[in-house]
């Protein structure tokens, strides 16, 4: 049997109880826990609603508040780790981990999890369709890296690698538990770090298909997803000299299937609010920091009314300024995540009023070949 596990924090209480049920009344799942701060968040509502969910299903559905555990900023990660601590402890067979957002949760993300595992692989991630302007973390800085870091891997192919949809069965479960790059990230990094430690393992490792794409909600201007994206840089700069999975590796995925056309529609954020983040001070350890980088980004820092805003940031100029940050980016310094955050917003701006505005399918194929492109270049030069 199964256990489910749904961290959260300010997700609107209603929403995480449905999901808590929907795990509840699947039969392949025996208990949930949902895994939250005590403080400051919706653990309170969730918690009261809880014994509701529990009886209805006559399943133990558990609110658990997160540990300290990890080194960086307490979060999402410590979330993660306390559930998985606590299922190493309880010897659970096999784990799963959705995020507590999702809108369109069904048993059948369930069901795929479970039939991959039945199948023998170790771990299974869960994959889906996104707007062509959401995922701006995975597509710029997170799968841009692990092509850098592994290429020729299955790595760099992984559709969702920040995804929190996973299913772990009891080895990866333990070994994850074990593993100090895993438990000390305690931030938004812990889906990147945990998705590096699965994959070389060695379990055998299935993505899930969900054709109907995860839903949730989208975002304002992307200042929402700053603390993130922070994080995601550093956990991922952090695999920096780690071995990748082995040539060979077992890697399976469902196949293609049709994306929803409202999907291939949607606009994931506020672009205008977005453009005017842009417009935010420079302080003078920033101008510093920034008129460092190569001529070919010094753009950045000209006088603001002859500056192009994002217009230059294509691919290849990317390339640059990722490997630049991989390499000197500082997590906790305010003048490199400043300029770390406004360099990945001209990057975003860029393909948003470029490749995006081309329709869904051609700007996932652009997205898709730029990974493919960083691919080659990494490959030729190690
Ligand atoms: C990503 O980039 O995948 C994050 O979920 C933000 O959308």
């Amino acid at each position: 049997m199964s256990l489910a596990v749904f961290p959260f924090k300010t997700e609107e209480p209603s929403l995480v109880v449905s999901n808590l049920a929907t795990a509840a009344a699947h039969p392949a799942i025996d208990e949930v826990w949902a895994v939250a701060p005590e403080v400051g968040g919706a653990e309170a509502a969730v918690r009261a609603m809880a014994p509701e969910v529990s009886g209805a299903h006559a399943k133990p559905v558990e609110v658990i508040i997160q540990e300290r555990l990890g080194t960086y900023r307490s979060g999402k990660g410590d979330a993660m780790n306390t559930a998985l601590t606590l299922a190493a402890e309880q010897g659970r067979d096999r784990v799963h981990f959705y995020d507590a957002d999702i809108t369109n949760f069904e048993a059948s993300w369930i069901d795929g999890a479970e039939r991959a595992a039945d199948r023998g692989f170790g771990v299974v991630r869960h994959r889906f369709p996104r707007a062509a302007t959401d995922a701006m973390i995975t597509w710029m800085i997170t799968r841009p890296a692990l092509a850098r870091l592994f290429p020729g891997t299955f790595l760099p192919r992984l559709d969702q690698p920040l995804g929190g949809e996973v299913l772990l069965t009891r080895p990866a479960v333990e070994t994850l538990a074990a593993s100090d790059l895993v438990r000390s990230r305690s931030d938004w990094g812990i889906d990147t770090v945990l998705t590096y430690a699965t994959s070389v393992m060695d379990l055998g490792f299935y993505e899930h298909h969900v054709a109907d794409g995860k839903r949730h909600a989208l975002y304002g201007s992307l200042d929402e997803l700053r603390e993130m994206l922070i994080e995601c840089l550093d956990a991922v700069a952090s695999l920096s000299g780690r071995p990748g999975p082995r040539p060979g590796a077992r890697h399976a995925t469902d196949p293609p299937a049709p994306v929803p056309e409202d999907l291939k529609q949607t606009t994931a954020y506020d672009v205008e609010a977005t453009v005017r983040l842009l417009d935010a001070e420079w302080s003078a350890d920033e101008i510093h920091l920034a008129e460092s980088l190569p001529p070919d980004l010094s753009y950045l820092v000209l006088d603001p009314p002859t500056r192009p805003r994002f217009e230059l940031m294509d691919a290849d100029r990317w390339h640059m300024a990722h490997g630049l940050l991989m390499e000197n980016f500082a997590l906790g310094d305010p003048a490199w995540e400043s300029l770390a955050f406004r360099l990945w917003l001209t990057r975003v701006l860029s393909y948003t009023t470029n490749q995006a505005r081309q329709g869904f399918d051609a700007a996932m194929e652009y997205l898709e070949s730029t990974i493919r492109r960083y691919e080659v270049i990494a490959a030729g030069s190690s």
